[in-house]
C-alpha cells in the first residue's frame, strides 16, 4: 500500500490503520495534498482502464480489475474513493472526493446527477458496486447492521423535503431521533429540544406544540435541521436545504449551516442547486456531471475556472 494516497508522503512508517486523530499537521497535509491525490488516483485509474480496454480485446472474463487499494485519507471525516454505482443505468462512475473536519462541502449538479444518492452511499442506505466510502477513515461497507446504524448516529441528516413526521408536534419531531438513539431522561430531552430550535431562531414555546401542517416551508425546513443535529452530531448531511424558499429564508437557512461550522465546528455536506448559497457557506464545491465529479475546489477556484461546462453551469453567477 502506498502513503502517496493517504497524504503522508512524510512519514513512510505511518500505522496502516485508520487514523481519526491525526494531529492538525497530518490534517493540513491531508487536505492540502487532496486536490491533488484525487486527481492523480483518476488519471491513473485513466491510463489502467485504458491498459484493461487494449488486454481486453484478448480476454473472456468480464470481471473489472480494480487498481490496489490506496486505503483512506488520513485525517478525513468523509471519503468516496472512486465509487461506482448503477441502477438501472450507471449513476456515478469513479466518483471521489473528501471532506475535512470543520469543512462544508457542498455538492452541486443538475437534477438527476446523483447527489441524493451520493449522500445515501455515505448513511449507507446505498452501497457502492465498486470503490469505498470512508467514515472517519472506516471502510462502512462490511459493517454490520448495528454497526451502520452506530455510524448513522453519529450524522445529522436534513431531508430533501424536511420530511417530518406530519402526526407528531414539533417538540416529538425534534425529539425523536433522542428518544431512539440516547437514553437521556425526559427533562434532558425537553433541555436539548429547545435548545436546538433556539439554535435555528425558533422560539420554543411557540412552535413546540405545533403540528408540522401549521408551520411554514422555511420553518418546517429549520425543524428539520434541529431535529437533524438534535444528537450533536459533528457530521451534518443536507439534501437541498434551500429549496422551495424564498431568498430571505434561503439567506436565513445558509446562516444557520455558517453557525454550525464556525461555532461547533461540524463538518457538513451539503447537497443544493442554489449556486449563490453554495458560494457563501462552502469551503469546498464538487461538481458532479456525466456521472463523476467534474469539478473539486474552493468557490474561489470554481469561479476562476474556465472550464466551459462550468462556466456554463454558473451562468451569470
Ligand atoms: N432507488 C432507485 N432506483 C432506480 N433509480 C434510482 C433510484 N434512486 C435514484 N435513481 C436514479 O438515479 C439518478 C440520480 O438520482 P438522485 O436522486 O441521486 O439525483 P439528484 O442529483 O439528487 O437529483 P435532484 O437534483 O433532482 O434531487 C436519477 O436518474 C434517478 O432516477
Ligand atoms: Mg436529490
Amino acid at each position: 500500500m502506498s502513503d502517496r494516497d493517504r497524504g503522508a508522503p512524510a512519514d513512510p512508517n505511518a500505522s496502516t490503520d485508520p487514523d481519526t486523530s491525526a494531529d492538525p499537521v497530518d490534517v493540513a497535509e491531508g487536505r492540502e495534498r487532496r486536490a491533488d491525490d484525487i486527481i492523480r488516483r483518476r488519471q491513473e485509474e485513466r491510463v489502467r482502464t485504458a491498459i484493461k480496454d487494449e488486454l481486453s480485446k484478448d480476454d473472456t472474463g468480464d470481471e473489472r480489475p480494480r487498481p490496489e487499494d490506496p486505503g483512506p485519507l488520513r485525517g478525513a471525516l468523509i471519503e468516496l474513493e472512486r465509487v461506482d454505482l448503477a441502477f438501472d443505468r450507471p449513476i456515478l462512475e469513479d466518483v471521489s472526493f473528501a471532506a475535512f473536519p470543520g469543512e462544508t462541502l457542498v455538492i452541486v449538479g443538475e437534477s438527476g446527477t446523483g447527489k441524493s444518492t451520493t449522500l445515501k452511499l455515505i448513511l449507507r442506505l446505498l452501497q457502492p458496486d465498486n470503490g469505498r466510502v470512508y467514515v472517519k477513515g472506516k471502510d462502512i461497507a462490511p459493517l454490520s447492521f448495528t454497526e451502520a446504524l452506530d455510524v448513522r448516529q453519529q450524522m445529522g441528516m436534513v431531508f430533501q423535503s424536511a420530511a417530518l413526521f406530519d402526526s407528531m408536534t414539533v417538540f416529538e419531531n425534534v425529539a425523536y431521533p433522542l428518544r431512539e438513539h440516547t437514553d437521556l431522561s425526559d427533562d434532558e430531552i425537553e433541555a436539548r429540544v429547545k435548545e436546538k430550535l433556539e439554535f435555528v431562531d425558533l422560539a420554543p414555546d411557540e412552535v413546540i406544540e405545533k403540528l408540522p401542517a401549521e408551520l411554514s416551508g422555511g420553518m418546517k425546513k429549520r425543524v428539520g435541521i434541529a431535529r437533524g443535529m438534535a444528537n450533536n452530531a459533528e457530521i451534518m448531511l443536507y439534501d437541498e436545504p434551500t429549496s422551495g424558499l424564498d431568498p430571505l429564508t434561503t439567506g436565513t437557512i445558509t446562516r444557520l449551516i455558517m453557525k454550525l461550522q464556525r461555532e461547533l465546528n461540524v463538518t457538513s455536506i451539503v447537497v443544493s442547486h442554489d449556486i449563490r448559497s453554495a458560494f457563501r457557506m462552502a469551503t469546498h464545491i464538487a461538481l458532479l456531471a456525466d456521472r463523476t465529479i467534474r469539478f473539486f475546489g474552493t468557490p474561489e477556484e470554481m469561479a476562476a475556472s474556465d472550464d466551459r461546462y462550468i462556466r456554463d453551469f454558473l451562468g451569470g453567477f
